[in-house]
């Protein structure tokens, strides 16, 4: 798995076909999406999909979410109920993951799904991503393409921080522009988010007219994937940090005096793009002792807040 070339390849046309061909023959291709950058892998093929498990060193066969190029490709995967109807129609292609009952004979091998009866499906807005799963023709599975439990890739750069020399090729798409990964929700009766994501809870719940399940107790697994130490920067993260020690790094947010601030004018989009960038260069900095500012609860920052949650979670 460590002797691989990697190759960088463009966005062109040529180069997307190339990509296409890796993954037909059971290749593993990290590609740009609007949210983050996936390891890709031909969702109907094990041996494919193991080796996503493989290059990122995950301990466990966590759920993927299969990415398709349309609306229809999902229909073939999955059953969608009117909930699912009418959140895809409002945000695909876009930042929202559906988790939906798996149609027999989808052909979806049960690495991805981890055996649920359930899967995950996604429908990228951007047109590299959707270049390569035209090309393809077929489902893609692809956790974002960083080594387990490390921070999510906004760049190909990043990805090749992590993977160089595990993957076969990284297509170099330029920056995601959202930065955080999908929201995640579980359609039927009672939909829930199971992770918050680029498209905030809010906007959902007004899509849907009513609020979604956010609370789970053991009962209602949510998202088996969702480690507590995750998006793990080399330093300790502190946050809410409103005073800075001398030995401390500030990642600031909004009018304070910091090297790296995620959005002085303190607007969460801007603080979104620039979050996995911004630890991946306190990482490549050195810095031992992040202190993070506080950030507010809602629209992308509870996304925010969620990953920064992870990152100053206590590791093994
Ligand atoms: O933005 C994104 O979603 C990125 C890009 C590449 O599309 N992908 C991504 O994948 O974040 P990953 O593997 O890092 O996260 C997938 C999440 C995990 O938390 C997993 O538990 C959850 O999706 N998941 C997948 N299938 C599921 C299912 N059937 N039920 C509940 N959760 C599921
Ligand atoms: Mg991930």
């Amino acid at each position: 798995m460590t002797s691989l070339t990697t190759r960088i390849l463009s966005p062109a046309a040529a180069d997307l076909a190339v990509a296409a061909q890796i993954l037909t023959k059971g290749g593993l291709v990290a590609f740009p999406t609007e949210t983050v950058y996936g390891l890709g892998a031909d969702a109907r093929n094990d041996t494919a999909v193991a080796g996503i498990y493989a290059a990122k060193g995950r301990p466990s066969f966590n759920p993927l979410i299969v990415h398709v190029a349309d609306i229809a490709a999902a229909h073939r995967i999955c059953e969608f109920d009117t909930v699912a109807e009418r959140l895809a129609s409002a945000f695909w292609p876009g930042a929202l993951t559906l988790v939906l009952p798996l149609r027999e004979n989808a052909g979806i091998s049960k690495l991805v799904t981890a055996g649920l009866g359930t899967v995950a499906v996604r429908m990228p807005d951007h047109p590299v991503g959707q270049g390569l799963l035209s090309a393809f023709g077929g489902p893609v599975a692809a956790p974002s393409a960083n080594l387990s439990g490390r921070i999510s890739p906004t760049t190909a750069a990043h990805v090749l921080a992590g993977l160089d020399r595990r993957i076969d090729a990284v297509i170099d798409g330029g920056p995601s522009g959202l930065g955080l990964e999908s929201t995640i929700v579980r359609c039927g009766n009672r939909p829930a988010l199971l992770r918050a994501g680029g498209i905030p809870l809010e906007a959902l719940e007004a899509c849907l007219g009513a609020s979604l399940i956010t609370e789970f107790d053991a009962a209602l697994p949510a998202s088996p994937g969702q480690l507590a130490s995750h998006y793990a920067p080399k330093g300790s993260v502190r946050l809410n940090a409103t005073t800075v020690a001398p030995d401390e790094t500030l990642l600031g947010f909004g009018k304070v005096d910091a090297a790296l601030n995620l959005s002085p004018v303190g607007n969460l989009v801007e603080a979104a793009a620039r979050l996995f960038d911004y630890l991946h260069r306190l990482d490549a900095m050195g810095v031992r002792k992040i202190a993070v500012s506080p950030i507010p609860d809602r629209g992308l920052g509870l996304a925010i807040n969620d990953r920064l949650r992870r990152a100053a979670a206590p590791r093994d």
